[in-house]
């Protein structure tokens, strides 16, 4: 009798817009290059076109709309109950633009992973392309980090870089930025399936070494698998 294969590790990804970066992920899962199982998609925005995507690929989608919420706490302690619905081993935050509360961080801390179109820690928050642009960088980029209770900080995974040209727009820098984010976001979720990466204090490691600061820099001339 041959062995049942292993059950694939769960995510529940939260969103609250386009989801093109969950789309990403979607297709890296439904191709067998991502061994995620993707759950279920939230949103914290009702129309955000992400919960179309995750329809159209058969996962179960929830709108949790946080202006129906007093207080964050209320939407937090909402968000917790749909997301153990699924007993995930880890949760992604896939352009979803709320701060999250402690006790939601401490709660998913090291399964807790974000996106952020910057090279952290340049940049948190909002406008970050426009922000480059404005500081004369000549690079811009992305950033794969752990999440931690404050904003846009935890350590650094993985970054892609981004050459800003006297030409670029918010808009046309973004772009750039967001096919890097679409390439590196699938290999970080590969490794965490694959328990390589962990949180250890304020550091991330692969394979047990400890990450750079920066996070690993993908570049043209590197592959990372
Ligand atoms: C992405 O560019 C992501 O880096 C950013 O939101 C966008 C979502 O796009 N996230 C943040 O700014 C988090 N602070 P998507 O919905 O098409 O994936």
């Amino acid at each position: 009798m041959q062995a049942e294969p292993a059950p694939l590790p769960k995510a529940v990804i939260l969103i609250s817009g386009s989801g093109s970066n969950l789309q990403a992920i979607i297709d890296a899962a439904s191709s067998g290059d991502l061994p995620l199982e993707i759950a279920a998609v939230i949103s914290n925005v009702p129309e955000a076109y992400g919960l179309q995507r995750a329809a159209r690929a058969d996962i179960s989608t929830h709108a949790l709309d946080h202006r129906k919420f007093s207080q964050r706490e209320l939407f937090d302690a909402e968000l917790i109950r749909t997301i153990e619905q699924y007993q995930p081993d880890i949760v992604v935050l896939a352009g979803f633009m709320r701060i999250l509360s402690n006790d939601f961080v401490h709660r998913y801390l090291g399964r807790l992973i974000n996106i952020h179109p910057s090279l952290l820690p340049k940049y948190p928050g909002l406008n970050t392309h426009q922000r480059a642009i404005d500081a004369q960088d000549r690079f811009h980029g992305v950033t794969v980090h752990y999440v931690i209770p404050e904003l846009d900080a935890g350590p650094n995974i993985v970054q892609a870089k981004v050459e800003i040209t006297e030409n670029d727009s918010a808009e046309t820098l973004a772009k750039r930025v967001q096919q890097q984010e679409h390439i590196i976001y699938p290999i970080v979720l590969k490794w965490l399936s694959e328990g390589r990466l962990e949180l250890r204090g304020d550091h991330a490691t692969l394979d047990g070494e400890v990450l750079p600061k920066s996070g690993l820099l993908l570049d043209s001339s590197r592959v990372l698998h």
